[in-house]
């Protein structure tokens, strides 16, 4: 990809799934990366699998629901490298909150919204002035095919914190464009991570998941990898003039 050895990301809540994959695919492609996530021993794997394929990617704990925590991170990576290009704000999940609307608490609804929409809010409170103090910077969001066009494993709240990530997405793009700040947002459908691959079992029958797999165009769901490729295309020079765009990624599941 062009334009992104040397430069600097930070990626939120991704020391596992296709933050992981994708934290390893922007090393390879010669950024500085750093990584936080709440839980120190996916941090660790982190650093082994880096180290592993010959790569330095740096890591940092941080709560994406702490306001505090995350812009101390950021501002940490941003003294060490002295910039701070790209910001992947991958934090989130359902959480195994309820499929059903019925069935969902406002604890649900609280917890969900605090990380998908509320997470990636606070890290651009951190990042974009960083961004524009540069003149330059790409944020890259994640949605969801649940954003989209409904979920067949994820609830109501996961669904509207992931089209509110969208909308919040176009806002941005508009307010931050005049600095040279583009931002994005990918909306993957069924990714299988050992996380989602639970819910996948748990909540569509063996015949129901055959039929859904066999109605994608792509007839598969993606790998972390497809996701990563997506992530870096965004972050690269090749997407210079792409924003406020919500790109699906899902095999043909879901068009507009
Ligand atoms: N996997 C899918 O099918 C799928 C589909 C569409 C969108 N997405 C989105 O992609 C992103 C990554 O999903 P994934 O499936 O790879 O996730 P995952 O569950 O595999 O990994 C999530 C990581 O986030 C960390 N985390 C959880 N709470 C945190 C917090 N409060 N602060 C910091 N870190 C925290 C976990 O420790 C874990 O390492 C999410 O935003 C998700 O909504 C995933």
């Amino acid at each position: 990809m062009r334009g992104l050895a040397g430069k600097t990301a930070f990626l939120t809540g991704a020391a596992a799934g296709i933050g992981k994959a994708t934290a390893l695919r922007l090393a390879q492609e010669g950024m500085h990366v750093w990584v936080s996530d709440l839980d120190p021993r996916a941090l660790e794997s982190v650093s082994q699998d880096a180290a592993r394929l010959s790569l330095q990617v740096g890591v940092v704990q941080a709560d994406s629901t702490s306001e505090a925590e995350i812009r101390q991170a950021i501002q940490s990576v941003f003294d060490a490298t002295g910039r701070l290009d790209v910001l992947v704000n991958n934090a989130g999940g359902s959480l195994h909150t309820p499929y059903r609307f019925a069935d969902e608490t406002d604890g649900d609804w609280d917890k969900v919204l605090n990380l998908n929409l509320m997470g990636a809010v606070r890290a651009c409170r951190a990042a974009l002035p960083l961004m524009q103090r540069s003149g330059a910077g790409r944020v890259i969001n994640y949605g969801s095919k649940a954003g989209r066009y409904g979920s067949l494993i994820a609830g109501p709240n996961y669904a509207a914190a992931k089209g509110a990530i969208a909308a919040l997405t176009r806002q941005l793009a508009m307010e931050y464009g005049e600095y040279g700040i583009t931002v994005n947002c990918i909306c993957p459908g069924v990714v299988l991570t050992p996380r989602t691959s639970g819910l996948w079992a748990e909540r569509r029958s063996a015949e129901e998941r055959e039929r859904i797999v066999s109605e994608i165009p792509l007839r598969r769901h993606a790998g972390v990898e497809d996701i990563a490729g997506a992530v870096a295309f965004l972050a690269s020079d090749d997407a210079a003039f792409i924003t406020g765009v919500s790109l699906d990624v899902n095999g043909g599941q879901g068009m507009a």
